[in-house]
Formats: structure tokens, C-alpha cells, sequence
């Protein structure tokens, strides 16, 4: 899909927005703390996966405000398409596409997805487990939102099984309750691992391929998942190997009022030439690998819905060098991919760039077109 115009209401420091967009490239220039991110946040929202930054809905409904509204015009395959998201009020949280209600917000990705670069991808390869997983995680739910309901009802059994764990450990549970719980988190745990390790299977071709461009053919990654169990090679045994884990931790598991071993404890692991990229990668490898994963995300969707995502770029471009800035751009341009970029200066693209792109100025909530 792409966007032609959007209409904010009461969205951070946005009381009420109403803008045209470009097909192509679109830069939101201004100074530090206006709301470039915050409009490049309410369009990642309109992809159903929620904020870029993990914030929550409450905290992004202008203070004083009861509500925010987002409205999105565009086309898809042709077709017109109006995408509506709002939060507060009576409602909660609503999402429509064409003016009919969805079943659930994540459903928004099946109009429309993103794809979001932004510094702290870096933390894809520099950070904890969780980051890698997460990563993992938004990219498969937009692939498929019901993989976000498998992901979330495990997260439900999980919280419910943790708590057991603390019953049984101050004596007001039995181990029978427990075996209960794990009837029901298995199934999960087998379901949600064996979507990640098909959807890394498609993903890990791109992201070796992107990365060895970059390298100019010279270094090469590879993208490993590492189970907290050890996994057999027939997929139709996970389900008795993820009980057997279980049971064998199950003292410590009390002790620690914790469960240990599942799909939250697993990494999804980066290696560089053969070496662990998260210890002995350098700045820029890191960096490297970074964009390498996020742009395997461009084309993983594309594989799957026959369409590229809305690319966002938050303050990345002073992060590239000019070489990787002019290759990442012409990139995108050459694909056709509708782009959303923030910056606080201009003198990161070229004068031909800036000719064919949208440049929008963005002041305390105020925007105004320009045309440099
Ligand atoms: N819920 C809210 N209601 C009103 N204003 C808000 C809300 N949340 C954040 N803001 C304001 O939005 C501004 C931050 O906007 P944003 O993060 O988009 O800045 P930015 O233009 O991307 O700046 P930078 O260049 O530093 O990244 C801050 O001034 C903040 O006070
Ligand atoms: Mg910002």
C-alpha cells in the first residue's frame, strides 16, 4: 500500500494534522523534539504491531487529551483504501479498514506493513536475547497475524504457569496442577518455535545475501536459532523433547519460580566469518549486520504478501556513511518503495534526491511543505 494523505487528531504533540504525501521519498526535516518521530510513529502504527518505540497508547493521546485518531488515504493494487486507527474515549482501541471494524488490531497488517529502521537496530546484534527475539517476532506477526496470537496466548499460559511455580514453592500447589499447565504450554511453545525457525529459514537467504553486498563479497553472516532445549531433527518429536525439558528442570524451575526453558528463553544468534558477531564484530560490522536484518525484513514481506512494506527511517541517515546512505536510498527508489525519513538537515542527499522527493518541515506540531 501506499499512503496519500494521513489526518492525526490529538496524537502527541499533533492536535490536528492533515497532509498529502509523495509516492516516492518523503523527508520530515526540523529540529530536535518537534514530532518528526512522532508522525513517522503514527504511520508505523497503521501496520497493526504497535509502537516502534513500545510506547503505549495512553502516552501517545496528546496530554490533556481523552483520544487520538489516526486516518490514512491511500492505494492498494490499484484500489482506494482508508485505514482508521483510533484509541480512548469509550472504545479503547478500533480498527478499520474501508470503514469495516477489524476483528483485532494486528489484522491491520494484512493492508498494510512497515518496516522500521531506526539507531537503536544496532541493538539487534549489541543486545540482549529479548531484542533478537523480538525482532523475530514482529516481523513474523506481520507476516501472519495469527502467529501474534500463538505468541500471545503462550505469554498468558506462561504468566499463569510463573505463578504456580511460586504456589507450589510456598506449598499451596500440587505437582498435578503444574502437569496441567504444561498440557497447555506445550503445544505453544512447539507452535511458536516451529514458526520461528521456518520464518528465519526464509528470512537468513536475504539478510547472508544483503550482507555479503555490503562487505563488497568480502566477509559473509550466518543467522542461527538456538533453542533453550536441544531440538531432534523430527519436528513430530519437539513436543515429548520440550516435556522431558521441563521435567528435568522442574526442582530448579520451583526453587527459581521460573519457567526456564521455552521459546522466551531462545536466541536468535549472529555470526560473522564463523564468530560470534555480538562479541568480536566491530562498530560498523555490527551496524552492518544491523541494516543487513532489516532490509532482509523489506524483502521477506515482499516474499510473502506480493507487495513491499512502507520502509520508515528514523534518524539513520547521519548514521550511514555517504557510500551505504546513497546505496540504501537508491535502493529503495529503485523498487518503487514509498519512504518516510526524519532528519534534522538536508545535507544528507543529494540535490537529485531532494528534487524528486517530498520535503516537509516540521515545527512544534506545525508542518509546512517546501520545496529546496
Ligand atoms: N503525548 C504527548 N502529548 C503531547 N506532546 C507529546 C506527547 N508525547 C511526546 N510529546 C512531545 O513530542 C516531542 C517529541 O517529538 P519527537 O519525538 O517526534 O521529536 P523529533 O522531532 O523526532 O526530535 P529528535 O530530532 O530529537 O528525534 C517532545 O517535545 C514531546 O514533549
Ligand atoms: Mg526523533
Amino acid at each position: 500500500m501506499q499512503i496519500q494523505a494521513i489526518e492525526l487528531a490529538h496524537f502527541r504533540n499533533y492536535r490536528g494534522l492533515q497532509v498529502d504525501f509523495m509516492p516516492g521519498v518523503n523527508i520530515f526535516v526540523g529540529a530536535n523534539g518537534q514530532g518528526k518521530t512522532n508522525l513517522l510513529e503514527s504511520i508505523a502504527l497503521l501496520s497493526g504491531g504497535g509502537s516502534h518505540r513500545d510506547a503505549r497508547d495512553a502516552e501517545m493521546v496528546q496530554w490533556q487529551e481523552a483520544y487520538y485518531r489516526i486516518k490514512a488515504m491511500g492505494t492498494a493494487d490499484g484500489q482506494p483504501v482508508v485505514i482508521e486507527l483510533a484509541f480512548g474515549g469509550e472504545r479503547r482501541k478500533l480498527a478499520k479498514v474501508n470503514n469495516r471494524r477489524l476483528r483485532r488490531i494486528a489484522d491491520l497488517s494484512e493492508t498494510m506493513n512497515t518496516v522500521v529502521f531506526s539507531p537503536e537496530d544496532l541493538s539487534l546484534v549489541k543486545g540482549s536475547p529479548a531484542q533478537r527475539r523480538r525482532y523475530l517476532d514482529r516481523e513474523l506477526s506481520q507476516a501472519s497475524p495469527a502467529y501474534g496470537d500463538v505468541l500471545s496466548r503462550y505469554a498468558r499460559v506462561l504468566t499463569q504457569r510463573n505463578s504456580l511455580l511460586r504456589r507450589l514453592r510456598e506449598g499451596s500447589a500440587t505437582a498435578a496442577e503444574l502437569e496441567l499447565w504444561d498440557d497447555q504450554l506445550a503445544p505453544l511453545a512447539v507452535e511458536t518455535l516451529a514458526r520461528r525457525l521456518d520464518g528465519l529459514a526464509r528470512i537468513a537467504p536475504y539478510a547472508r545475501q544483503i550482507y555479503r553486498g555490503l562487505s563488497r563479497d568480502k566477509e559473509q553472516i550466518e543467522l542461527t536459532y538456538r533453542s533453550s532445549f536441544p531440538l531432534p531433527d523430527d519436528r513430530s518429536r519437539w513436543l515429548e523433547a520440550y516435556r522431558k525439558a521441563l521435567q528435568e528442570r522442574r526442582a530448579e524451575e520451583i526453587a527459581r519460580q521460573a519457567t526456564l526453558t521455552g521459546p522466551h528463553r531462545d536466541d536468535l544468534q549472529l555470526f560473522l566469518n564463523g564468530r560470534d558477531a555480538r562479541i568480536y564484530g566491530s562498530q560498523g560490522q555490527q551496524r552492518s549486520i544491523a541494516l543487513s536484518l532489516k532490509l532482509a525484513e523489506i524483502a521477506f514481506i515482499h516474499q510473502i504478501k506480493k507487495e513491499y512494506p512502507i520502509v520508515l527511517l528514523d534518524d539513520v541517515m547521519s548514521e550511514l556513511d555517504p557510500d551505504r546512505r546513497q546505496q540504501l536510498l537508491s535502493e529503495l527508489e529503485s523498487k518503487n518503495i514509498q519512504v518516510f525519513i526524519t532528519t534534522t538537515h538536508l545535507h544528507a542527499f543529494s540535490p537529485e534526491q531532494l528534487g524528486r522527493a517530498g520535503i516537509y518541515r516540521i515545527q512544534a506540531g506545525q508542518l509546512s511543505r517546501s520545496n529546496e
